[in-house]
């Protein structure tokens, strides 16, 4: 172990050319390695020199050495987090020496993905702003994890992580989220996703536990806010006063006429006045977060305002008659008048007997 130790101090300080252009044409196989914590992985170093003395590979797990062959082969198991990538190395009769070392990166599902709000558990209010938290439990490493949260089917907040470190960490992400009464029963959940290239197949992305979103919001009418109706023989009055609201809404009314007043009615999202009669009637909506009121204008039934207007025209008929025959007979001193003037004109003025 020390020896290997002291072999990686070396390569840092003397910087020897290392790979396939050099005289040892070392060659490493696979050049890079991605492996989960707890598997293995091959590592196979060689060299095509022909002035080949010796192929070794020092590693924490076995350090092996080949004076007999271009190649040596290990399987090196990942059970310790101070893995350090093994190192090939090629000695030259001319006395030459090439290494090289293999990167490796060890990775870990994390162990769990949770989500909760750290203000309290509990509906949420329409409108307001809520801190939720996700903790990924154990995961490395931390800069190749991603974590995505779902309100329904949107994607609501994604974080990726700066930390360097390579050894497994608890990480968490935090974000702002405000939900109005469509959201109310819709699920969050948030899945944390490691992300290599080239990808690891099968690699599954670990999901939190969904909680259903429970949204207090006042009670909103599902029909026109206000209504205007008419009274009408054939029909019964229906006043529809249906209202959205979490918690469910409670109704109350008034009506126009006293008359009217009973206490039948109390808490009905729906009326058909037993008594019916126009003015306006109003209803409210209400819960923890709020009510609403609606105006429902009952006008009086067709068949009065048809009577209304014929009243009406035969006055103003009446009216007009009597107008165009004052025309007609009276003058405009008020008097009746006949000519003379015209009468005397006729006759001689004065003629004398002949
Ligand atoms: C190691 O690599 C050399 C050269 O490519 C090849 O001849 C040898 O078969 C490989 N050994 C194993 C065990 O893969
Ligand atoms: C992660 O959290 C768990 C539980 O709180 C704790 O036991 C563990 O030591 C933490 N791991 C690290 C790397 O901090
Ligand atoms: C891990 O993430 C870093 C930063 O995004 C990236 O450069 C690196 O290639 C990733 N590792 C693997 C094995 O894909
Ligand atoms: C409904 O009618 C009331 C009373 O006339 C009025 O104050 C209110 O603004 C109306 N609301 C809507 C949405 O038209």
């Amino acid at each position: 172990m020390t020896r290997f130790f002291i072999l990686i101090v070396l390569t840092a300080c003397s910087g020897t050319p290392v790979g396939g252009s050099s005289p040892c044409l070392l060659q490493m196989s696979p050049p890079r390695v991605l492996v989960r914590f707890g598997d293995s992985f091959p590592v196979n170093c060689s060299s095509a020199a022909d002035q080949l003395k010796s192929v070794g590979l020092e590693s924490p797990f076995k350090s092996i050495s080949n004076t007999n062959g271009s190649f040596v082969y290990l399987e090196i198991p990942v059970t310790s987090w101070d893995v350090v990538s093994p190192i090939c190395f090629i000695n030259l009769i001319s006395g030459e020496q090439c290494l090289q070392s293999l990167p490796v990166t060890v990775y870990k599902p994390p162990d769990s993905v949770s989500v909760s709000r750290p203000d309290g558990t509990g509906p949420v209010v329409e409108g307001q702003r809520y801190r939720t938290q996700v903790d990924i439990m154990n995961v490395a490493p931390a800069r190749n994890l991603s974590v995505h949260c779902h309100k329904g089917s949107e994607v609501i907040h994604t974080e990726t992580f700066e930390d360097k470190s390579l050894t497994p960490v608890n990480l968490t992400s935090s974000f702002f989220d405000v939900s109005t009464q469509r959201d109310d029963g819709t699920q969050i959940w948030c899945e944390a996703k490691q992300n290599f290239w080239p990808p690891v197949p099968n690699l599954p992305a670990i999901r939190s536990e969904s909680h259903k979103l429970i949204v207090l919001y006042t009670p909103t009418f599902t029909e026109p806010d206000n209504e205007t109706l008419q009274l009408s023989s054939g029909t019964k009055l229906l006043l529809d006063c249906s209202a959205k609201g979490r918690p469910e809404p409670v109704y109350s009314w008034a009506f126009p006429h006293a008359i009217q007043r009973t206490n039948q009615h109390a808490n009905q999202s729906t009326l058909a006045p037993s008594i019916q009669l126009a003015g306006t009637y109003r209803c409210t909506a209400s819960n923890s977060q709020g009510s609403r009121t609606k105006h429902f204008t009952v006008l009086p039934a067709e068949r009065n305002h048809t009577t209304l207007a014929a009243l009406v025209g035969g006055f103003v008929f009446l009216g007009a008659a009597l107008f165009i025959a004052g025309l007609f007979f009276v003058t405009p001193q008020g008097t009746f008048s006949f000519s003379k003037g015209s009468y005397l004109k006729g006759q001689p003025a004065s003629s004398g007997p002949v």
